[in-house]
């Protein structure tokens, strides 16, 4: 499995990760990205299905900041 968050620190709110991939990042109300994936809360807990893995990749190498953080052990753990 593979394990997301998003260092809001250094997010830009550019909008890229969200759309590209929906099932897994959202905004807050700032319009900073965080994992939403089974209510992650950006916790990078939740562990994300082999099905998503392209979203994942392709969205962490689109962010310009590199604030997209993937592992494969659970954060926090
Ligand atoms: Fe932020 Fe990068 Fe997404 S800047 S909105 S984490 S693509």
């Amino acid at each position: 499995g593979k394990f997301t968050w998003v260092d809001k620190d250094t997010c830009i709110a550019c909008g890229a990760c969200g759309a590209t991939a929906p099932d897994i990042y959202d905004y807050d109300d700032e319009g900073l990205a965080e994992t939403i994936y089974q209510a992650d809360g950006n916790t990078g807990t939740k562990e994300i299905p082999e099905d998503l893995f392209d979203d994942l990749q392709d969205a962490a190498d689109g962010c310009p900041t590199d604030s997209i953080k993937i592992a494969d052990e659970p954060f926090n753990a």
